[in-house]
């Protein structure tokens, strides 16, 4: 089992480049399955989540090739098989994202029933219901979703709560749907806005992304494209938080400054500098954090992705601050291995009241999902001593060269995979 093995005390500081957006991308390469043309997407992350999805549209017969690291084509011509298996729900929930795009493409698709994962129970009954309002029937048999429709007509659809999945998946059955759907109450996030984007640039006619209602009119055909994906707005609030956690000078590059406002508030509040140009954010940190209030809501609210690296900041802030995670119910579960580096924090249902300590000493502690285990790295960074974080592999589904770019700014962190290796860094850095 590999783990990452860090040094803390040094201050971050230098450039680093933010890659493609994850999530954006999971979207878009099942989307791409929906054209008989060949579609060429650039600037996809290399990181385990995308490597699965990509191995879940193989499966199912369409072609892919990997032209290099961030760019590969996809044909969907040769699809046989409209059934995705557990397997690749199993490693990651967004393989459902290949629902919609076989139910728009082809009117029938089955995909195995995600269970909860580590963050919350994580339902997805709005997902089924925008299938069921544009005509398909869609039940649970043997563990899958089957949903089949003779025609999926247009239709005008309230979504109960604002779900980024359920946008985007019932976008793409729309998009080849008889008619128009109007979808109101949806997710406004930037890789919403970047799915209707790549749909439209293969010929779909969506508008309104980025508002709180999408109008759709479905066409019979998507044709080739070629289409690069957004920078990703977590890994890089991730890196600006890692500048304020270890008293850095950061800036992030590839990046629109407008999808990090939010993040970028927070870290003004909490005593930052931050400065911004055309693609990129410097983030400096002259002193220890100010306490804040922050509460997790659906863009352009602050993200839920985002709350344990602020959780980290806030922990070393000087008072006490209030964490109200109001998206998933299970994402404090990092404050338990934050305390074990001696953070000083109670839960209380949603809220976390974090009266923030001096220091952090170095501990061996666990990532217990993606975006807490790069916060437990940087909490790493800022403590004194050795922290060694175990189960790194739910990082490397979401960051590309995490521990390279940290080292890049001066961060001391390996990964290791053996308890030689943890003795050869530790004579290292003694
Ligand atoms: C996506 C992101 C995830 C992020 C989340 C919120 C991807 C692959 N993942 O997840 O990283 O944390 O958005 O920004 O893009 N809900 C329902 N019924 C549904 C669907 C959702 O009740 O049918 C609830 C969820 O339990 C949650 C809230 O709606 O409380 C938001 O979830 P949603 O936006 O759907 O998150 P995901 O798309 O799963």
């Amino acid at each position: 089992m590999e783990q990452y093995i860090i040094k803390g005390g040094n201050s971050l500081a230098g450039e680093v480049e933010i890659g493609g957006a994850k999530n954006a991308a999971l979207a878009i390469l099942a989307a791409a399955i929906m054209a008989d043309d060949t579609v060429e997407i650039d600037k996809l992350p290399d990181v385990n989540d995308i490597n699965v999805m990509l191995e879940a549209i193989t499966a199912i017969g369409a072609s892919v090739q990997r032209i290099d690291r961030h760019t590969v084509r996809i044909n969907g011509s040769g699809i046989t098989n409209i059934n995705i298996e557990y397997d690749y729900i199993k490693k990651i929930r967004a393989s459902y994202y290949l629902l919609g795009a076989l139910l728009g493409k082809y009117k029938k698709s089955q995909v195995a029933l995600p269970g909860g994962c580590n963050i919350g129970s994580r339902p997805i009954d709005q997902h089924l219901k925008g299938f069921r309002a544009l005509g398909a029937d869609v039940d649970i048999e043997n563990g899958k979703i089957v949903a089949e429709a003779e025609a999926l007509r247009g239709t005008h659809l309230y979504f109960d709560v604002v779900s980024v999945g359920a946008t985007i998946n019932v976008m793409m059955a729309a998009a080849m749907a008889e008619g128009v759907t109007i979808m109101e109450n949806v997710a406004k996030e930037p890789h919403v806005v970047d799915v209707a984007n790549f749909l439209n640039s293969m010929g779909a006619n969506i508008r309104g992304a980025g508002t709180d209602v999408i109008k759709i009119r479905g066409v019979k055909k998507l044709h080739k494209s070629e289409y690069s994906i957004i920078p990703d707005q977590i890994e890089a609030g991730t890196f600006m938080f890692a500048a304020a956690v270890t008293k850095g000078d950061v800036t992030v590059t590839n990046v629109i400054p407008k999808h990090l406002e939010s993040m970028i508030a927070k870290l003004i509040d909490i005593g930052c500098e931050v400065y911004e140009s055309d693609d990129a954010v410097r983030v400096v940190a002259k002193r220890r954090p100010r306490c804040t209030q922050v509460k997790t809501l659906p863009y352009p609210g602050y993200p839920t992705d985002m709350q344990p690296q602020i959780g980290v900041a806030l922990a070393l802030a000087g008072g006490t601050s209030t964490i109200t995670e109001s998206i998933f119910e299970n994402r404090f579960k990092y404050l338990d291995e934050l305390a074990r580096m001696g953070a000083n924090i109670k839960v209380e249902g949603n809220s976390a009241i974090i009266r923030g300590v001096e220091r952090f000493s170095g501990a061996r502690v666990s990532a217990p999902d993606l975006r807490a285990g790069a916060a437990l790295c940087i909490a790493g960074l800022a403590a004194e001593g050795i922290t060694i974080v175990d189960d790194i592999v739910y990082i490397q589904r979401g960051y590309e060269c995490f521990e390279e770019k940290l080292r890049s700014l001066g961060g001391i962190i390996e990964r290791v995979s053996s308890e030689k290796e943890i003795q050869k860094f530790q004579l290292k850095v003694s």
